[in-house]
């Protein structure tokens, strides 16, 4: 059985960072206010002329450092984004470029939070279906760029980064020892809409529009739908929550991962966290997660790794996988 393996992951972070003290010398908050109702920090914003693929290309490549694969190797690049660089093309399609890659297929997915979710599920998809062979799969986001700056309510809660990770079709025995992806759970109610979304776009106002939510009601989903996903994910593999090694969670809030780590019966020294320190940075929240956890020797080769996130849509998600 043909089974995804990722051979490595990279992490990029544009330079500035914005504490919760300088975001309440601009809006009506505080510093107090933010940690105890998100577990937030700071956050990254991209410069002036860093777009989207600029931090993707620059995390794509530490993913191929990491994993000791060439550009020249891929022949797919999935990139989850709903900052894109431009209406279209593909932001995948500017990181192709700048990477040097010249054959396969480049492409964008869009799912918001869970996008790198459903992108990591695209590309084991076509590894399986042998469309590809060795894969980058990238989370980029400039959700600075839109996000309306006087909205204390959602512009407290946001930063910029992107995280990739390489996959490569291996040869697995089918059994959940093998490494690489092992299964995967989606899910969209565009019922929700209204609770999250941007009020712009080429279609509808011919704007690039704000991100508008009600925090509450989106909170209620993800606690709910979180709780449901993860379990169906074990299911799928034939696994149980003891069985996780480590929950790497979309980072949107301190209490929906805490809530969702103790649904699992995970102590909190499993769950990887850097909300604290990222914000939410949507789509590539999931990848810096794993980087870090990655680079800094916490997760190690054979671990078991519960991936899970939900967004606008609403979207949701989560994949198992061996380390
Ligand atoms: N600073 C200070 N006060 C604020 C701020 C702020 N930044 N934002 C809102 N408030 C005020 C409100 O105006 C309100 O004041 P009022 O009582 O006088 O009317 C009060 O704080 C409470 O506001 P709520 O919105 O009810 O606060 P809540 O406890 O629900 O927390 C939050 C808000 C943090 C957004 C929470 O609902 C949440 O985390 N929701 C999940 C949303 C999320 O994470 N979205 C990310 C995208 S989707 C995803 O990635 C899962």
């Amino acid at each position: 059985m043909i089974r995804s393996v990722i051979q490595g992951c990279g992490a990029y972070l544009p330079e500035k960072i914005v504490t919760n003290a300088e975001l309440a010398t601009k809006v009506e908050t505080s510093d107090e206010w933010i940690q105890q109702r998100t577990g937030i920090r700071q956050r990254h914003i991209a410069a002036d002329g860093e777009f989207t693929s600029h931090l993707a290309t620059k995390a794509a490549q530490r993913a191929l450092d990491a994993s000791g694969v060439k550009a020249s190797d891929l022949d797919l690049i999935v990139l989850a984004t709903a900052t894109p660089d431009e209406t279209f093309p593909a932001t995948a399609t500017r990181v192709q470029a700048a990477l040097g890659m010249t054959r396969g297929s480049a492409f964008d997915v869009q799912a918001v939070c869970a996008g790198f979710i459903y992108s990591l599920s695209v590309a084991d998809s076509m590894i399986k279906n042998g469309i590809a062979s060795t894969a980058l799969v990238i989370g980029a986001e400039t959700f600075s760029r839109i996000l309306d700056w006087n909205d204390r309510g959602t512009c407290v809660l946001f930063g910029d980064g992107a995280g990739a990770v390489v996959l490569k079709a291996e040869q697995g025995q089918g059994t959940s020892h093998d490494r690489g992806i092992l299964a995967h759970a989606l899910h969209s109610d565009g019922r929700q809409h209204d609770i999250l979304y941007v009020d712009g776009g080429p279609s509808s106002t011919r704007t690039t529009g704000y991100l508008r939510m009600e925090g509450k009601e989106v909170f209620k989903h993800a606690v709910v739908n979180m709780a449901a996903v993860v379990g169906e994910v074990l299911e799928k593999a034939g696994l149980t929550p003891a069985d996780i090694d480590w929950l790497v969670p979309h980072q949107a809030n301190k209490r929906i991962i805490d809530g969702t780590g103790r649904k699992l019966g995970l102590p909190p020294g499993r769950v990887v966290l850097t909300v604290d320190k990222h914000a939410n940075t949507s789509a590539a929240s999931i990848p810096l997660a794993l980087e870090s956890a990655v680079s800094d020797g916490r997760i190690k080769r054979g671990d078991l790794l519960l991936l899970e996130g939900i967004g606008g849509g609403l979207a949701w998600g989560a994949s198992l996988v061996r380390w």
